[in-house]
């Protein structure tokens, strides 16, 4: 009864040039292990349940790439959106089509673009809280200990109980200013919100029902037109009618069913080429090199190359030095505001 969803339909404009509008990082292999992130985190929940359960939400434009990369999923485990409508459609579509195949489901959501460094402690976790996810309607999410006051995370308030692994949630508050991060931050009573969530599939759609009961209604049921050619209109109209909102938002605020497990199985969300540089292996200047470079008097820098290029850098401290494709990028490796705005300007002059 255990399904995995993976959500594989963001952009990730972060890693631009390395990652593109047609090839978001999810579709890379970032962590330059030969696998991309999709890869990997597929790989990752094949000891919780039989492939045939795992399912990936995705844009329509993406599915070519999805397939290529995962060819052991059927087509009808690979779930198409029309338009890109955030995360609360993405889970809503994925609760529909499950909860058909098999009421009784107990379901894990996942990003597709995220490090994991403890691959047993991970699976452990996860199987926990779907054994106690199956018992009934608690909606669980994953808590990673803070270090930082960022930003673009969710902050998840848990009631201390010693002993207890799965803390009743307080209060989940999505994409804080950075004054109310710092507080969170300062508090210690705060963990960031993984972005995994664990359920049984009855438990999240009443969830939508009370919370987002526009999307619940639209999602709600397309009679006879299981995996026929009518759910593709049927999606198509559900998608047309579905508002922009993130799970976190729309579900994850609200609720009152919310857990939080304490994670400790590594955990990086590789939301920019600093983080990136963080987590791989560094040469004697710490410097992250992928690709092909010679580097003199350089520091803390990120250097990435395609293969057939050849880098050569000099006097540099604290740069991102990134050539892909027809892109050459310099620039500060760690202002993610400034990289974002100047990143968008480009793009849209392009
Ligand atoms: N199918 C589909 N459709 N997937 C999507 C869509 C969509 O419209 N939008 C985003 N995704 C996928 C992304 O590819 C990613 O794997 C995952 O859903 C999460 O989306 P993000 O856009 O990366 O969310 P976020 O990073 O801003 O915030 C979430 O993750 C944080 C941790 O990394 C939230 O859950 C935060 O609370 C959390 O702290
Ligand atoms: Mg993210």
């Amino acid at each position: 009864n255990f399904y995995v969803v993976i959500m594989a339909g963001g952009i990730g404009s972060r890693f631009w040039p390395y990652s593109r509008n047609d090839r978001p990082k999810q579709f890379l292999d970032v962590l330059n292990t030969g696998q991309t992130l999709l890869q990997m985190t597929a790989n990752r929940f094949r000891s919780i349940c039989p492939p045939e359960n795992i399912y990936i939400v995705t844009n329509s434009t993406y599915v070519g790439l999805v397939k290529e990369q995962l060819p052991y999923l059927g087509d009808e485990q690979i779930l198409a959106e029309p338009v890109r409508r955030n995360t609360a459609p993405c889970v809503a579509y994925a609760a529909y089509k499950i909860r058909q195949k098999n009421p009784d489901a107990t379901m894990v959501v996942a990003p597709s673009d995220h490090a994991i460094f403890h691959e047993t402690e991970f699976v452990q976790t996860i199987q926990a809280a779907m054994q106690e996810a199956a018992k009934g309607d608690k909606l669980i999410t994953l808590g990673i200990r803070p270090n930082r006051p960022e930003t673009g995370y969710g902050y998840i308030q848990y009631v201390r109980e010693p002993g207890a692994t799965f803390k009743k949630v307080k209060t989940f508050t999505e994409k804080p200013q950075l004054e109310l991060a710092k507080t969170f931050l300062d508090s210690g009573d705060f963990v960031w919100n993984a972005g995994i969530f664990i359920w049984h599939v009855s438990a999240i759609t009443s969830a939508f029902d009370k919370h987002l009961p526009e999307l619940a209604e639209i999602f709600e049921d397309c009679p006879d037109c299981y995996y026929s050619p009518r759910e593709e209109e049927f999606i198509r109209s559900a998608y047309s009618q579905s508002k922009n909102i993130s799970i976190d938002y729309g579900i994850m605020e609200k609720a009152e069913n919310v857990y939080v497990v304490l994670a400790d199985f590594g955990w990086s969300d590789l939301g920019s080429w600093a983080s990136l540089h963080e987590i791989r292996q560094k040469d004697g200047s710490n410097n992250a090199v992928d690709g092909n470079a010679v580097l003199f008097d350089v520091q803390d820098c990120m250097i990435k190359s395609d293969k057939d290029h050849l880098l050569v850098v000099q006097g540099l401290q604290g740069y991102l030095v990134a050539q892909c494709d027809d892109v050459i990028i310099i620039c500060d490796k760690d202002d993610e505001a400034r990289f974002r705005e100047y990143v968008n300007e480009v793009k849209a002059q392009k």
